[in-house]
Formats: structure tokens, sequence, C-alpha cells
């Protein structure tokens, strides 16, 4: 049986990828174990890598914002990223260093094993919903994967960089607190 401490364990000082050859730390989530939504954004900026902590730069500022919403904070959710190590200048993660780290996010979502997934962005969504997620057009819309309840709505940085699309993320975001009143037991 996996258990938190094995799988921090296993992933403490992770060489899978050269993403570990240029991070000052591993970003391994944050967050409720016992979580009944789980937020899964692309991977550590600058400050996280700094800090080891996911979502504490510009993009999680207004990430913390969006979460209080709706009701919720970091002791009501957990939050991970699809790479736990930052790619230099922010570039996009490679599909050979997802893949590297898959194991890593896989494990997470088995032992919290969360009621809602919610996708922070296109790279997020492409690997947890479907390769050729499109986030312009798709964002919003429930799938049901394994039994969870899985959503995409637009990455907090997408937020920052075009407001324009901050009505629409509101949108997603209500039918996140929906979601949550209909499927969630604990917590909320
Ligand atoms: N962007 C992400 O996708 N994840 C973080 O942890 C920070 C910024």
């Amino acid at each position: 049986m996996d258990t938190w401490d094995k799988l921090k364990h296993d992933c403490a000082g992770c060489r899978r990828c050269s993403l570990g050859d240029t991070r000052q730390h591993l970003v391994f989530g944050d967050g409720n174990p016992e979580a009944e939504v789980m937020f899964i954004g692309e991977g550590p900026g600058e400050q996280e890598d700094i800090q080891g902590v996911p979502f504490v730069g510009p993009a999680g500022q207004l990430f913390d914002k969006m979460m209080e919403m709706i009701d919720l904070d970091r002791k009501k959710v957990y939050i991970a990223n699809i790479v736990k190590c930052r790619p230099p200048r922010n570039r996009d993660p490679l599909n050979v260093e997802q893949d590297a780290c898959r194991e890593w996010l896989s494990r997470q979502v088995q032992l919290i094993n969360p009621k809602i997934i919610v996708c922070l962005g296109r790279i997020s969504a492409q690997a947890i919903i479907k390769q050729d997620f499109r986030i312009t057009k798709e964002h919003g819309e429930w799938f049901n994967i394994d039994g969870r309840r899985v959503m995409a709505t637009y990455h907090p940085s997408a937020l920052l960089r075009d407001v324009s699309k901050r009505p629409e993320a509101f949108m997603d975001l209500r039918a996140i607190r929906k979601e949550i009143r209909s499927v969630c037991d604990r917590t909320y």
C-alpha cells in the first residue's frame, strides 16, 4: 500500500529528467491531503522554485483570490503540478519531462482520491483530460475520468496577461462551486 511518507521519500531528489539539474527546489504539492478537490497546474515558476511551494508567485496570488471567490483556501484543497521542477525560463514542460514526472502526480491523486479535479490551463488539461484539449473552447466543461469529475479553466497566468478572459474564468469558478455542493461530502 502506498503512503505519503513512501511517496515523498521516492520523489525526493528525483533525477528522472533534466529539470532536476536546474531546479532549486522540487515542488511536491501543498494543501490538505484529504481534500475532495484538487487543482493541478503546469509546473513551478521562479518563486515556486525558490520557495518549494506551488502557486506562491504572481499567478499564485491571483489563484488564492480565485479560490477565495468560491469559499476555498489552501487548507481545504490540494494543489500540485504536472511537473514538479521548474522548466528553464518558464517554458512549457516537454512531453518527455511530463512523462518522467507522471508517476508522482498519479500517486498523489490515488492517495488523495479527490472527487473533483480542476486543471489550470492547457498543459494540465492536455495531460489530464485529453491530448487535443482546446482551452478556449472546452474550459468549463465537465469530464468523467476514473470516477472523478474533471474540468479545466484558464491558468491564472493567462488571466494576468489577458484580463478579458476573467469573466469566463469566473463562470467556471461558479460551476466548480456548484459541483462541489453537489458531489462533495465534507469540508465545504
Ligand atoms: N504556475 C503553475 O502552473 N504552477 C505553479 O506552481 C506556479 C505557477
